[in-house]
């Protein structure tokens, strides 16, 4: 048998524990946001579950710049995870800009079901071949104009208006087709637009308008949830591949904590988000089933490029999700 020398006993009895590997998470909105509490979330579960095998770093508020960089950031392995909206998505997995055809979902309910089913399960599965490993389909919830123009019944009344798009162009479209002037621009410059008055508005579920406390910039809100819009939690190749099962299986089973926790952050806004923001000033006013149908039907030609970019078949299986 090999002896040990006394350095060697000493140096295994005193063998410094390994260092905690650093997971930097990135994300556009506040530490109190929907994805703030999904990343504290993530974390806690992971810790959990492994132990301090990993230590998490976060920067919030866009503190990695916009998510267009962060997601290339993530293909790159600099940056180790990120929660997103799909809004810059398509930009690498093309097909999922599905997700965000206007009216496609019915309720958060259909798109809860539509995306934990086969069809999200199927296009999670998509990002490995684009260099990014997706763990699971967040939200943010539908999205909702805002603006410092005027209220908006009737896609009449979004004529002209210079309203802040996601760099998306499946929105870009529908924008077009109504009649705006859609801007495409990164979330950072965002709220100095709008202060600036460079840009009208902006669209953004409640949950967005709330936690970035957009009514100190905002005078208006039509809530005519034009869009879902989902989210999605990415980590970089480079970290999942060096992962062992045991870590891959607490890293998912943290993914679907951080789900819930930001499904109920959104269920809870939903609920509450639009007092809040009336007694913060804004002037709200909600699109009847009648309103909503004029802006669906002013989606006519658009649609018709949806359906031949993404299929009708699929945008048909969505629609029968119940
Ligand atoms: O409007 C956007 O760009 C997104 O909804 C946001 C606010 C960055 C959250 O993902």
């Amino acid at each position: 048998m090999k002896r040990l020398t006394a350095a060697a006993l000493i140096g295994t009895a005193f063998a410094a524990p390994a260092a905690a590997q650093e997971i930097k998470i990135g994300y556009a909105l506040a530490e109190d946001s929907h994805y703030g509490v999904a990343a504290k979330a993530f974390e806690e579960a992971v810790t959990t579950a492994l132990g301090d095998q990993f230590s998490f770093r976060h920067f919030p508020s866009s503190g990695l710049g916009g998510e267009r960089e962060v997601v290339e950031g993530v293909q790159l392995g600099t940056v180790e995870m990120t929660i997103v909206s799909t809004g810059t998505l398509s930009n690498f997995v093309p097909e999922v800009g599905v997700f965000d055809v206007p009216f496609l979902f019915r309720s958060l309910d259909h798109a809860r079901k539509v995306l934990d089913g086969e069809i999200g399960q199927e296009m999670l599965s998509r990002f490995d071949d684009a260099g990014l490993h997706a763990l699971a389909w967040g939200e943010q919830g539908f999205r909702h104009i805002t603006n410092n123009r005027g209220p908006i019944a009737a896609p009449a009344d979004t004529a002209g208006l210079k309203i802040r798009t996601m760099e998306n162009p499946v929105h870009i479209q529908a924008f077009q087709a109504l009649g705006a002037a859609p801007t495409p621009m990164a979330w950072p410059e965002v709220i100095g637009a709008l202060q600036q008055g460079a840009i009208d508005g902006q669209e953004n579920p409640l949950s967005v308008i709330v936690s970035a406390k957009l009514s100190e910039v905002q005078k208006y809100l039509t809530l005519d949830g034009h869009v879902y819009s989902p989210a999605l939690i990415l980590v970089s190749p480079q970290l999942w591949d060096g992962l062992d099962d045991a870590q891959k299986a607490a890293f998912d089973s943290a993914a679907r904590d951080a789900v819930a926790a930001m499904r109920g952050y959104v269920d809870q806004v939903e609920a509450s988000g639009v007092e809040t923001l009336k007694q913060q000033g804004m002037e709200v006013n909600a699109l009847s089933e009648e309103q909503k149908a004029a802006f669906r039907d002013a989606l006519a030609e658009p649609y018709k490029a949806y359906e031949a970019q993404f299929g009708k078949d699929l945008m048909d299986r969505i629609q029968a999700v119940e």
